[in-house]
């Protein structure tokens, strides 16, 4: 197809809005249509049955990203009729009209229901900035668009997509670290998504300063976006994460608790940190070394005085069961003689002006060139330097100042990046500056250590981010609104791919109170990633360092969090397949309930399906909770309440409210200090009664490694139907043997005193169980403030496991 007439130069009249205009040729293509106007070209890309590509261009030729998507399009059966001006597309999902006379475009389902329409106005460009603009549904509420503040809803706002270090911003503030531009759309008919995959700087504004319309736009390059109508919100994040990836199976001591601190040195204090947790007993897996680790804050050296010997350290606390995670900046100080300067020069690596100069921005050594990791060849460089760190002992990284950050905050734009060969500006680059370096990371741990799984934790990134590194959000402040606003970017990294995610526990600018650290710790247990980091020049924020209260709190909750650790490695292992989130807001699974987008309620989420949890600030004594649809078991007393109901739920601090959805199997293990101890092999099920049941995909592999690439797992699916009464043991899959020799399963809200195994009758015994210790009466504690939860008399039976397939029956 030729380029349309006046498509390499703009018109002169460019400072107005232009409209696509009237298609003067078009033709069907092995995967849908192409075809152009006078002034752009389009087309039209089906890649499944509920996901539409669309490309509108004004160059000579598409331009596309090639970081993001990692999926080609499947052959799927289409139709494609003209009718009355009108190009009518359907698949077995989605049906497409496409006005010829204007490139408007309109979605339905396969009913016929509108889904998503264009605004008269359709795909326009002022300038080299590209908008489609679109209508807006009766009640629509828009969720997603990954690190954003803001409400679950973010219907009257509009935000920035431009990667920006921002210390401690404020709870509304916008735009942070990481930019993914896919957002989905939810009103009466349904559900759809829309991932506008350019790597500019993008604007989507879902209804500030206008009423007429919603809209996303990038500064420059094409309107390239994936439209995914699916039948739930579910599916759409599952469509999302088809194209753009999922998370890798992290190493399990990824998912234990994590410790860090801006920063601790010298070595003797990381030791005693470490030592610390253990005399604590406090379980814990990871420490980080911040930038005082270096020589000079520069990156691949060790500060000889601080840190003379890393690698017995290092080796010390694994001794302790504890991995070393490092942070890695970008900038490299321009210093002649320092080695990785030298040959980012010399290999011609590092990001530059148009002119050849390099360009040099400041950050924490000084002035700094900056590794272009928009090219392969600086990637596996760095990948390469990384042996520095891996020789030492060092298991995790953790890229920082990726935005890539430096101070004045204001790259200029003209610098120029490899970007894969095509070479681009910065305009271009930023947003997917960081990550390509995480990337790099993913790649040098794995090629230091190709027996091991990489951990990356990242703070930049744009949509596919998830395949390289868990995300956490910056700098926050030791805030309860900042608490609570940590919580709902992480549900919405959930709902945008990102499922590895979490905050600085405690705040990281700012100092804690006693209650505020005690609660963070408590919500922090049921979030994906589960760090402490507190900034220089603050106080102490270990979890001892809040008096013997916080302490207890604390450990209580870091042991549930281990105690949990097969359900959140389970859940761990389907979301690396799903692309589901972990931490999953609401309108996942209640996407039609108008309550859940209520800011009252809209911090609450699912942790790992069984764990509804309801976030609340430390200061509160009680809190209004909405229950959805279902019913749901206080998880400490076991107290049932009917759902799609509000009611108040006492929270004194030693008790997050926290329920559990009936129906559902969920796997603890007993007390561990470290994912590296051995627990007792005992299984511990839960199941809790419902109308409903469910089904639990219960995991396990060596939590390291990369065999259960190759079959070395164990994948049990444990069914629990209500309306049998019975829970099923299916046959475990995979060649791992479990860790585990025995079961005991504990039954919530049953009232059966035998069940049934096959002819076998087993009486079932009870006991008092807990989720969470008794804090110690100091001074002495007052009873209401610090009450103690348990279930009385709770029927459990205990099995040796067995591998076959068993069902016990008598549930009622
Ligand atoms: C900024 C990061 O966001 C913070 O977590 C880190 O401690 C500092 N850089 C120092 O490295």
């Amino acid at each position: 197809m030729n380029s349309p007439s006046s498509a390499s130069n703009l018109s002169r009249n460019s400072a107005r809005h232009r409209g696509f205009g009237k298609i003067t040729q078009w033709q069907q293509t092995a995967f849908g249509l192409e075809g152009k106007s006078d002034i752009a070209q389009f087309r039209i890309t089906i890649y499944q049955d509920g996901i539409i590509r669309i490309q509108a261009s004004r160059y000579d030729s598409f331009e596309s990203n090639p970081y993001s998507v990692i999926t080609s399009p499947d052959q799927v059966k289409f139709s494609l009729i003209e009718k009355d001006d009108y190009l009518h597309l359907s698949t077995a999902g989605i049906m497409m009209s496409l006005d010829l006379n204007s490139f408007s475009l309109s979605y339905f389902d396969s009913k016929g229901n509108l889904i998503n329409t264009d605004d008269s106005l359709g795909i326009s460009w002022i300038g080299s900035e590209v908008t489609s603009y679109k209508q807006v549904q009766k009640d629509e509420k828009f969720i997603g668009l990954g690190e954003k503040t803001g409400n679950l809803n973010r219907s009257g706002r509009a935000y920035t997509n431009w990667n920006t270090d921002y210390f401690a911003y404020g709870i509304g503030d916008d735009p942070l670290y990481m930019s993914i531009p896919f957002y989905m759309g939810i009103h009466d008919n349904g559900a759809y998504g829309i991932f506008f995959d350019n790597t500019h700087k993008t604007v989507f504004n879902f209804g500030a300063s206008t009423n007429r319309f919603v809209y996303f736009s990038a500064e420059d390059g094409d309107l390239d976006y994936y439209f995914i109508h699916q039948p739930t919100v579910g599916e759409i994040i599952s469509s999302y994460t088809w194209l753009t990836g999922r998370m890798q199976m992290p190493p399990k001591w990824a998912l234990g608790f994590q410790q860090c601190r801006y920063s601790y040195y010298p070595d003797s204090e990381v030791y005693t940190v470490g030592q610390t947790f253990r005399d604590k007993k406090m379980p814990a897996d990871v420490i980080y070394l911040d930038i005082h680790h270096m020589e000079g804050y520069k990156v691949f050296t060790f500060d000889g005085e601080k840190f003379p010997d890393p690698k017995s350290m290092i080796s010390r606390l694994k001794e302790k069961g504890f991995k070393v995670v490092v942070i890695m900046d970008p900038g490299i100080k321009t210093q002649k003689g320092y080695l990785p300067f030298e040959e980012g020069l010399e290999k011609d690596l590092l990001v530059k002006y148009p002119d050849g100069q390099t360009y040099e921005g400041q950050v924490w050594p000084g002035w700094c060139a900056f590794p272009d990791f928009t090219k392969e060849e600086t990637r596996r460089w760095w990948a390469e330097k990384m042996a520095f760190y891996t020789e030492a002992g060092v298991d995790g990284f953790w890229t920082d100042m990726n935005e890539p950050a430096s101070w004045g905050q204001f790259t200029p734009n003209l610098i120029e990046f490899d970007y894969e060969g095509e070479k681009a500006s910065h305009r271009k680059a930023r947003n997917i500056y960081g990550m390509q370096m995480a990337r790099s990371a993913q790649e040098g741990a794995a090629l230091q250590n190709p027996n091991k799984r990489p951990f990356v934790l990242t703070r930049s990134g744009f949509s596919g981010i998830q395949r390289y590194a868990a995300a956490w959000t910056g700098d926050n402040v030791a805030s309860e609104d900042h608490m609570l606003a940590g919580i709902r970017l992480v549900n919405s990294l959930g709902l945008s791919g990102v499922s590895f995610s979490g905050y600085d526990v405690g705040g990281f600018a700012g100092e804690a109170s006693k209650s505020l650290f005690a609660r963070w710790m408590s919500i922090g247990a049921f979030s994906p990633f589960y760090r402490a980091h507190s900034m220089i020049n603050s106080n102490d924020a270990e979890p001892w360092a809040f008096g013997e209260e916080v302490e207890e709190i604390s450990r209580n909750y870091m042991k549930l969090r281990y105690r949990l650790l097969p359900t959140i490695y389970s859940k761990f292992y389907s979301s690396s397949n799903s692309g589901l989130p972990l931490s999953e807001s609401l309108a996942v699974q209640f996407s039609q309930d108008q309550n859940i987008y209520h800011t009252a309620f809209q911090n609450q989420y699912l942790f790992c399906d069984s764990f509804l949890i309801a976030p609340v600030e430390s200061t509160k004594e009680i809190t209004k909770v909405y229950l959805p649809e279902g019913e749901w078991y206080y998880l400490f007393s076991d107290q049932k309440h009917s759902g799609k109901q509000t009611i108040y739920q006492d929270c004194p601090l030693n008790y997050l409210p926290v329920y559990v959805k009936a129906g559902q199997v969920f796997a603890l293990q007993s007390d561990v200090e470290s994912t590296e101890y051995a627990h007792d092999g005992v299984l511990r099920i839960h199941v809790y009664k419902g109308k409903t049941g469910s089904e639990y995909l219960h995991y396990e592999d060596a939590g390291e490694g990369m065999e259960y690439r190759s079959g070395e797992f164990l994948k049990r699916i444990i069914c629990y139907d209500s309306s049998s009464g019975t829970l099923k043991f299916e046959k475990p899959e995979g060649s791992y043997p479990s860790d585990f020799r025995k079961l005991k399963i504990y039954f919530h809200g049953f009232s059966s005193n035998t069940v049934k195994i096959g002819t076998e009758e087993f009486h079932l015994m009870t006991e008092d169980f807990a989720f969470l210790g008794k804090l110690t009466e100091f001074d002495p504690l007052p009873e209401q403030d610090h009450p103690y939860f348990k279930i009385k008399n709770l029927p459990f039976l205990e099995l040796n496991l067995l591998n076959e397939v068993f069902e016990i029956e008598g549930l009622n």
